[in-house]
């Protein structure tokens, strides 16, 4: 017998800042400043990013290519992994990402599987949901309430802790 399993993945669209929390607009501001730092000499292709912090720091970066290509990475890593570096213990409250251009057929920002799995090991480690809110050059903003729902059944990192 098999059985039929479903996912749900919820999330909300908005096209107003009215929508939004001061705090959300203020940091998408922050993502869309930081796309201005982006090295895409390759692909042309901006995007930025930048994390809140539980501090209220805020830490931005963008993608950063490179001619040997698989040595770029892109703004969400670029962002995640200095807010880690710098702030190894502080939580991270919510991810804002940019892109000039859309990614997926609605139109949206669609972040790389990579940076899916990437995003949700800090949220596994930091033991608290990360919030996600994609925009793209139309101001649509989706907001996710965890990093989760962007990468369901997700490798993580505790079944390697088992392997011991
Ligand atoms: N890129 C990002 O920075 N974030 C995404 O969510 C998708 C793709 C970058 C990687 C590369 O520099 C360029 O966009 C084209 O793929």
């Amino acid at each position: 017998m098999k059985e039929q399993k479903n996912i749900q993945i919820n999330f909300w669209e908005t096209d107003s800042w009215d929508a939004l929390a001061e705090q959300d607009v203020s940091l998408l501001k922050h993502a869309v400043f930081a796309s201005k730092g982006a090295y895409a000499p390759y692909s042309n292709f901006k995007v930025g990013a930048s994390v809140l912090l539980e501090d209220n720091e805020i830490v931005v970066g963008s993608n950063q290519e490179n001619i040997a290509y698989p040595s770029g990475l892109c703004a969400e890593r670029v962002t995640l992994f200095s807010a880690s570096a710098n702030y190894p213990n502080v939580k991270i409250k919510t991810l804002a990402i940019y892109a000039e251009s859309a990614t997926n057929e609605d139109g949206q920002l669609s972040p790389c599987g990579s940076c899916r799995q990437v995003m949700q090991e800090y949220e596994a480690k930091q033991e608290d949901q990360i919030r996600v809110l994609l925009m793209n050059s139309d101001f649509k903003v989706w907001e996710f309430k965890s990093c989760a729902d962007l990468l369901p059944l997700a490798f993580k990192f505790n079944p390697l802790k088992k392997l011991k």
